[in-house]
């Protein structure tokens, strides 16, 4: 939701500003990072300030640490009915009202993904994709000091590193970019989740409230490209993890426009298939002919999706960019959120509150 802004003076600005500061400190000294994250984004909704948003990325990270890691079902994967029994060949859709726990968790076991229309509302969306645009325009003119004040770099591009991770290329290119990377995005992106049923229908299909990480969280700007082996993230984001995979389009893709949508196998595969043989072009990859030797008879599917529309899918899912002639295609926007069970998160990322 957009809480209407508050108008006051600069110097009460800054004395609110500061008071949110030292009240989130506090509450973290007492080992309450969960409710300093909630004090700040209350203060951040009336008074949006980089020192709220970069204070909010650290709390957020640290906050991981104090979530409950006990986890949420004994048996994984859970036992669930299908909700979609008359569905072959294309991914189920919901409209957001519909989306559920028990209606995610059975499309993602019986077919493999789940897509939701208008997640976002219009406005939402709208708003998302001006905040990644905005992101990507700060990484671009880095290098230019005129090209946006310093403060403003600050709010929508500057390099996490709270997350422990060593600085890397990742994020610097001109396709992808971690989300915590833009303290302003972060706001954003999470307000915009908290405006859906997302993270309650995750919570309750992965039984304990997830969270998301500092690597596989970014948004995404594609015209795709001509072609392209397939993969499931399960060929990289090790064992015994509990995910359900956010992709939302903040762009009309697919279809008949210009924009390359999501190419995916539109069924449940029982684990994750051998990669890198059959001329694939990575160890982590699957050739379309490796695929065929695998699934015999498998068809991929191409959804249309419009601005607001997600997509959910797990490590199971067979997927790619729809291969199209950039030359000839328009760019697509999305953001890309893998939400992971705080009880089997993968040791190699630094987990984030939500
Ligand atoms: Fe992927």
């Amino acid at each position: 939701m957009t809480a209407a802004r508050t108008e006051t003076s600069p110097e009460h600005t800054e004395e609110i500003v500061a008071d949110a500061l030292a009240q989130a400190d506090d509450l973290a000294s007492q080992g309450r990072r969960l409710a300093a994250v909630e004090s700040l984004v209350e203060v951040a909704r009336q008074h949006r300030d980089v020192r709220l948003e970069e204070a909010l990325v650290r709390m957020r990270l640290d906050a991981f640490a104090e979530l409950d890691r006990t986890p949420g079902r004994d048996q994984w994967p859970p036992t669930l009915s299908d909700p979609f029994p008359d569905v072959s060949g294309a991914p189920p859709e919901v409209p957001a009202s519909d989306l559920d726990p028990a209606t995610l968790g059975g499309a993602l076991l019986h077919h493999g993904s789940l897509v939701v229309r208008n997640l976002l509302d219009s406005d939402r969306s709208q708003q998302l994709l001006a905040s990644v645009q905005r992101a990507f325009e700060a990484l671009d003119t880095r290098a230019d000091p005129d090209a946006m004040s310093d403060v403003e770099r600050a709010r929508w591009f500057q390099r996490c590193s709270h997350d422990g991770s060593k600085p890397s290329l990742f994020g610097m290119g001109t396709a992808t970019m971690r989300v915590i990377d833009s303290p302003a995005l972060v706001f954003d992106v999470v307000e915009a989740f908290h405006s859906s049923p997302l993270i309650g229908a995750i919570a309750g299909y992965l039984g304990e409230q997830p969270a998301l990480s500092n690597n596989k969280w970014a948004i995404r700007r594609s015209k795709g490209l001509p072609f392209s082996d397939l993969h499931q993230d399960g060929a990289f984001l090790g064992d015994d993890i509990r995910t359900v995979n956010a992709w939302i389009s903040l762009t009309h893709a697919g279809g008949d426009s210009s924009a390359p949508s999501i190419e995916m196998v539109p069924s449940r595969l029982p684990g994750v298939l051998p990669t890198g043989g059959h001329g694939a072009a990575f160890d982590w990859t699957v050739s379309d002919e490796g695929l065929a030797t695998m699934v015999p008879g498998v068809e991929l599917v191409t959804p249309e999706v419009f601005p607001g529309d997600a997509v959910l899918f797990d490590e199971l899912m067979m997927h790619r960019t729809q291969c199209r002639d950039a030359d000839s295609s328009d760019w697509r926007w999305a953001v890309e959120s893998w939400f992971f069970a705080p009880s089997c998160y993968p040791q190699r990322y630094a987990g984030i509150a939500v």
